[in-house]
């Protein structure tokens, strides 16, 4: 009886504070910092502030050990930059765009396949960090990439999730 009531109590606030953490991290942000390119008709997207934090969770997960602040380590010439996404073949500047470059990547001229080399869906068992990777995840991975040169200090809000 008293193991069940101080579990209760331990589970308690454990929970509570886990509540704490994450909305202490979650990012809250404008509608206009949110809103990326969708496609290249030029519609647009309007991420949540859960979907913009769950792609800046993915992020540091999954991609910024070669990205680090939007950098690309071991090719410094394609960055995740705004200009540098729009002048890739296919521009690769919104979210479609860059799910598909996560699906199936292609060198910046979109010559080849880089899916050998390049984390992808698609090689998933060369990949095993993009094995659970759902195409909410995908959307949400890119819509952060997107929004995150608006929101200048995120990038190097990776610290909080090493
Ligand atoms: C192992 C290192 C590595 C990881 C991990 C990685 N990338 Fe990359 N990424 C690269 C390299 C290298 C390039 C440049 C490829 C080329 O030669 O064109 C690149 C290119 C890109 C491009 C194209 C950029 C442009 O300007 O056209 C996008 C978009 C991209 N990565 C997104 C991501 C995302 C999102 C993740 C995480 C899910 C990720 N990458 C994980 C190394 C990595």
């Amino acid at each position: 009886m008293l193991k069940r009531l101080i579990f209760g109590i331990v589970a308690t606030v454990f929970f509570a504070l886990q509540l704490h953490i994450d909305q202490a991290f979650a990012l809250n942000v404008d509608e206009s910092l949110r809103t990326v390119k969708l496609n290249s008709a030029g519609d647009q997207l309007v991420l949540s502030n859960e979907e913009l934090t769950k792609g800046e969770r993915l992020f540091y997960d999954t991609c910024s050990q070669c990205h680090n602040s939007g950098r690309t380590k071991s090719n410094p010439n394609v960055t995740l930059n705004g200009s540098d996404l729009a002048n890739a073949y296919p521009a690769r500047d919104n979210v479609e765009a860059m799910v598909d470059f996560l699906i199936n990547p292609t060198s910046y001229d979109g010559e080849e396949s880089i899916a050998e080399i390049h984390p992808n869906t698609t090689r998933a068992d060369l990949f095993a960090e993009m094995r659970n990777y759902s195409q909410e995840d995908l959307e949400a991975v890119s819509g952060f990439v997107l929004s995150a040169e608006k929101i200048k200090s995120s990038w190097g809000r990776g610290k909080v999730y090493d």
